[in-house]
């Protein structure tokens, strides 16, 4: 019997495709050519499954086009990618690896809040600069950590992960608002308070967005909600770009509406709004909040397992539309 056939559509480890190709036949784009959706759709035509890297848009027309597909595995835990309806409707089960990279997104969001807060970019680049002359009283003088009001805005595992790092390790006082309120054991191991949205945005001295990209959350912060910030506040965004309003987070850094941001993900990327690369206040990284090469590994390894099982006839692990 001929083995299924499954097109990995961007360059990932080679011995993940190693494993695949024991169980499928594989098409893998290992030169890492970024495919137009047509030439997506024409690979993807006679195959019964894909592994994707949570960039390429499954949706009707795709679906309509590759009637053989049975599955779309995403190595990501966001899958705004994915048009759920469509695929449930023409019967393909989307599947992505959630938990594996909880703890190192947490870290990074984490990270992202420390260098924001603490100006580590903007002084560096001073430094490099030949600037540096002398020590000066208010030379980069950042933001408060420690014993300041961690807010959090979607509280997921990942939301959850940060808000562990603030309470426990840096004795932040956690404020959360999500679509649904934590269970009170939960509260207590993140030592985090439900506010509103509105009390969110008054009082966090440095709001993360940890929430999932849908029409609901487009545009989430513009800039009405920045509006509402505390001048000396922070915003860090780890989830999806067109959650913020970026043009808007722009003029408001560039006015100093609020202290600064740190931002791992834009509105249209790898596009990243212009007026963001003109502000200092700002620290910009290429959507790298799970890339660690143990986190990438499992999150490669959890794709493959549930192609593996599904074509094989066994219950997806992570499936997004059961
Ligand atoms: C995810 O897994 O959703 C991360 O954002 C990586 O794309």
């Amino acid at each position: 019997m001929s083995k299924p056939r499954i097109l990995v559509t961007r360059k990932i480890f080679p011995e993940v495709i190693a494993r695949l190709s024991q169980h499928f036949d594989v098409e893998a784009n290992q030169d890492d050519v970024l495919w137009s959706d047509a030439e997506l759709i024409e690979r993807l035509r006679d195959k019964d499954g894909a592994l994707t890297t949570g960039t390429q848009a499954i949706n009707a027309a795709l679906l309509a086009a590759c009637a053989k597909l049975r599955i779309v595995s995403n190595m990501t835990v966001g899958y705004n990618n994915f048009d759920v309806a469509a695929m449930t409707a023409a019967g393909v089960l989307g599947t992505n690896t959630p938990d594996v990279l909880t703890e190192t997104t947490a870290d990074f969001g984490f990270a992202l809040l420390m260098a924001t807060a603490r100006r580590v970019t903007e002084s560096e680049h001073y430094l490099r600069a030949g600037k540096w002359t002398r020590w000066s009283y208010d030379m980069f003088a950042g933001a408060e950590v420690h014993g300041s009001t961690l807010g959090i805005l979607g509280m997921g595992r990942i939301g959850q992960g940060i808000a562990k790092r603030g309470a426990h390790g840096f004795g932040m006082k956690v404020i959360y608002h999500n679509r649904s309120r934590l269970t009170p054991e939960l509260e207590a191991e993140c030592k985090a308070s439900y506010v509103s949205r509105d009390e969110l945005l008054a009082e966090a001295d440095h709001l993360v967005l940890v929430l999932p990209y849908t029409p609901e959350s487009h545009h989430a912060i513009g800039s009405a909600e920045i509006a509402r910030m505390k001048p000396t506040a922070t915003l860090i965004n780890i989830a999806r770009g067109g959650i913020v309003d970026d043009a808007a987070l722009a003029e408001a850094l560039m006015d100093r509406r609020i202290a600064g941001a740190g931002l791992d993900v834009f509105e249209g990327e790898p596009k990243v709004q212009p007026g963001l690369l003109q502000v200092p206040n700002v620290v910009l990284t290429p959507h790298i909040a799970s890339a660690t090469v143990k986190t990438r590994l499992k999150m490669a390894h959890l794709a493959a397992d549930n192609l593996i099982a599904y074509l094989e006839g066994r219950e997806p692990i992570t499936p997004v539309n059961p």
